[in-house]
C-alpha cells in the first residue's frame, strides 16, 4: 500500500477550501478562504455573492494548499470534490475548477458528497503529526453511530461502511445550527460564517436556568429532531424580557440578559440533543453491538456540545467511545473533500479513470 496523495476542493456554501492530505491522514497544506463579512450584513448566505466570492478565491486557495504542502498539481495522485448537496451555482465553481484540473493533468477525480466527508473527518487519524503510532491503531472502525450537527443537516446515521449509512433521525424543520443563526440573529450578535460560536461565547456568561424553554418533541419517542418551536420559543421569551426592561428589541437587551438567553437556549437544544441521541445509542447497541459515537459538522467545534456528550458517553451502562474531529475540521474546509476522497480511493472507488466522460456527471 504505497502513500498516495489527494488534493481536495470544497466550495457547498460560503467557504472555498482546498486541501492536500496524504493517504496515511497527514493534512500537507491547507487554505480557506471564508466570505464571513460578505454576507454579514445580509444575516446569511446569498447564494450569488458566494458564488462570485467561490471565483475570485478558487485559484489562490488552490495554489496556496499546494504551495503550503511544498507540491506542483502533477505531485498529486487524485483530485476530489465536493458534489453536492449544497448551493448549486457554489459547488459548480470548485466542481468546474476539480474537473479542469483532472483533465489537464489526467489524474482521477472524485466526487465528494459532503455529509459523508463530515462523518468521515472523525475518521481522520488523530495527532499523527505528534506520535510515532502507526495511523491505523488511532482511527475509528466502521460501523458507528454519527451524530451530524451542521447548518444544513441534522441527523443521526448509522455509519456501515464508505458509501453505506443508515439515517435513524433527521430534522423534521430547522437543524441545530440553523438554530444557534436564528438565535444569534435575534440577539443582533455576530452571524458572517453561522452565529453558533457568537451564541456559544455568549452563553458562556449566562444563566442556562434562568429563560424556561420547552424541550421539544416529548412525546415523540423516536430519534428525530425539531428546533422552529424551540426558535419561536426564544423569541417570544426574549420579546417578554424586553416588555418587562422597556426596551424595544432584543438585540437591545442587556448583556446579561443576552447571555441568560442564550444560555438557555443552548442548554435545551443540547438536551433535546441528548435525548434523540441516547436513544438511539440505546437502540444499535442493542441491535448491532454499537458502541462508538461520531460527532461532526459545523456544530461539533462547540465545546459545551463536545463535554456534554462526553458525559453522555461516560454514564451509560456500556462505556462508549467517542470521536470529534478538531473544531477547525468540523466546519466546512478542504481536508473534509481530499480527506473523504481519500477513503473512497482506498476501498476503490473513485469516479473514473483518467479522462473519461465521467467527468460530465457532475455539476
Ligand atoms: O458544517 P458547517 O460549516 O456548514 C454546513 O455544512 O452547514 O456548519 C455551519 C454551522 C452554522 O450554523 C454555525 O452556526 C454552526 O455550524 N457552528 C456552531 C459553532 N461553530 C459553527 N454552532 C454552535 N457552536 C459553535 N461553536
Ligand atoms: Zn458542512
Amino acid at each position: 500500500n504505497e502513500p498516495f496523495c489527494v488534493l481536495g476542493i470544497e466550495s457547498s456554501c460560503d467557504d472555498t477550501g482546498a486541501a492536500i492530505i496524504r493517504s496515511d491522514g497527514v493534512i500537507l497544506g491547507e487554505s480557506l478562504a471564508s466570505q464571513h463579512s460578505i454576507h454579514e450584513e445580509w444575516g446569511g448566505v446569498v447564494p450569488g455573492l458566494a458564488k462570485t466570492a467561490h471565483e475570485q478565491n478558487i485559484d489562490r486557495v488552490v495554489n496556496e494548499s499546494l504551495q503550503r504542502a511544498g507540491m506542483q498539481i502533477q505531485d498529486v495522485d487524485a483530485i476530489g470534490v465536493t458534489v453536492g448537496p449544497g448551493l448549486e451555482i457554489c459547488l459548480r465553481v470548485g466542481c468546474e475548477k476539480a474537473k479542469e484540473l483532472a483533465i489537464q493533468n489526467k489524474k482521477p477525480f472524485v466526487g465528494v458528497h459532503h455529509l459523508e466527508a463530515h462523518i468521515l473527518m472523525a475518521r481522520l487519524p488523530k495527532d499523527h503529526n505528534q506520535t510515532d503510532q502507526p495511523a491505523e491503531d488511532r482511527s475509528m472502525e466502521f460501523p458507528f453511530l454519527a451524530l451530524l450537527v451542521s447548518g444544513g443537516h441534522c441527523q443521526i446515521l448509522k455509519c456501515i461502511g464508505i458509501g453505506s449509512y443508515t439515517i435513524l433521525g433527521g430534522t423534521l424543520d430547522d437543524s441545530l445550527g440553523e438554530a444557534f443563526d436564528k438565535t444569534a440573529r435575534l440577539l443582533g450578535l455576530p452571524v458572517g460564517g453561522g452565529g453558533g460560536p457568537a451564541v456559544e461565547a455568549l452563553a458562556r456568561d449566562g444563566n442556562p436556568k434562568s429563560v424556561k424553554l420547552p424541550v421539544p418533541l416529548q412525546k415523540r419517542r423516536d430519534m428525530d429532531f425539531s428546533y422552529a418551536g424551540l426558535k419561536t420559543a426564544v423569541r417570544l421569551a426574549a420579546e417578554k424580557i424586553c416588555v418587562e426592561r422597556g426596551v424595544e428589541s432584543p438585540d437591545r437587551l442587556s448583556h446579561q440578559d443576552k447571555a441568560n438567553i442564550a444560555a438557555s437556549f443552548q442548554n435545551v437544544s443540547f438536551k433535546h440533543v441528548e435525548v434523540r441521541l441516547g436513544r438511539a445509542m440505546d437502540k444499535v447497541q442493542r441491535e448491532d453491538g454499537i458502541s462508538t459515537l461520531a460527532v461532526v459538522g459545523g456544530v461539533a467545534a462547540n465545546k459545551e456540545l463536545r463535554s456534554r456528550l462526553e458525559v453522555l458517553c461516560t454514564d451509560r451502562d456500556h462505556r462508549w467511545e467517542m470521536h470529534v474531529p478538531p473544531p477547525r475540521l468540523c466546519t466546512d474546509q478542504g481536508a473534509m473533500s481530499a480527506w473523504a476522497s481519500v477513503e473512497r480511493l482506498a476501498v476503490g472507488s473513485s469516479d473514473v479513470a483518467e479522462g473519461h466522460e465521467v467527468y460530465a456527471r457532475y455539476p
